[in-house]
């Protein structure tokens, strides 16, 4: 059963689909490239921000699995970005004891981005600060799929009894089984669709969907949706009478 944290002022686990790279980008004439780069500035400060709010886990969906349905230029641009933002972030992202964790398939991503992230992770497993996980090659569907592969083949191996089977185990199997559900999902660039995000671990998160783009976003906004997600009601299937008595 799903546990009730309320109240609870602070998500334990902020997710965001930061959209609206592209069309930044357009409306100021710049390439789109110009726009994903933006967009990593934005990661930076938002991480920064959201590490000394003390949020413990953050999730960033950086390359969906149907991105690689994009000109390849754009594809190239993004297997770029973890370079880009690791090379300058990782010896403050050390310093803080960030720990960098990635969901989705790794095998997928070209050998050079695949090294860096896997650098980035392995660099900072010890750490005991925030949790940053990046979505890479990340579908939601694509996870629970893999999740029930997994599944599959431990029952093989005799290792799981179906009948034993509750939302706990079959929650292990998923791409990072110590990852919380999400209590706080953002969406920039004014969209209102959850695009294949995290789909288990988002059953009961606020959603928030702000208008801004993605490369507008910092700190006051997080903050921001900070507030809001503060003054949620998160009922779990509970009337309101039974949540504000604490029953
Ligand atoms: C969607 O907006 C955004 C993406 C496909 C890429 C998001 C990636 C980043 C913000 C940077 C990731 C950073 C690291 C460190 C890996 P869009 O470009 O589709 O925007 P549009 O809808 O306006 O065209």
């Amino acid at each position: 059963m799903t546990s009730r944290p309320y109240p609870d002022d602070l998500p334990r686990h902020v997710a965001v689909i930061m959209d609206g790279n592209g069309r930044w980008a357009e409306a100021r004439g710049l390439s789109r490239s110009d726009g994903h780069r933006a967009g990593v500035d934005a990661v930076r400060r938002v991480v920064r921000a959201a590490d000394d709010l003390g949020i413990p886990w953050l999730t960033l969906y950086a390359f969906s699995s149907e991105n690689w349905n994009r000109p390849k230029a754009e594809v190239d641009t993004l297997m770029r970005l973890p370079e880009e933002y690791f090379e300058q972030e990782l010896p403050e992202a050390i310093e803080r004891g960030t720990r960098i964790l990635t969901i989705g398939r790794r095998d997928r991503l070209p050998p050079h981005t695949r090294a860096t992230v896997e650098d980035a992770v392995a660099r900072t497993r010890e750490g005991r600060g925030m949790n940053l996980v990046f979505g890479l090659s990340y579908g939601g569907r694509g996870e629970l799929v893999e999740a029930a592969r997994r599944m599959l083949r431990d029952q093989e191996m005799g290792r799981l009894n179906p009948e034993a089977l509750d939302e706990k185990t079959f929650a292990a199997y998923l791409d990072e089984p110590e990852m919380p559900d999400v209590d706080l999902l953002i969406r920039t660039g004014g969209e209102s669709r959850v695009s294949n995000f995290l789909l288990w671990k988002i059953a009961y998160a606020e959603i928030l969907f702000s208008e801004r783009m993605w490369p507008e976003f910092d700190r006051a906004h997080l903050e921001a949706a900070l507030g809001d997600f503060r003054n949620r009601e998160r009922r779990y299937g509970l009337t309101s009478a039974q949540v504000r008595s604490g029953e």
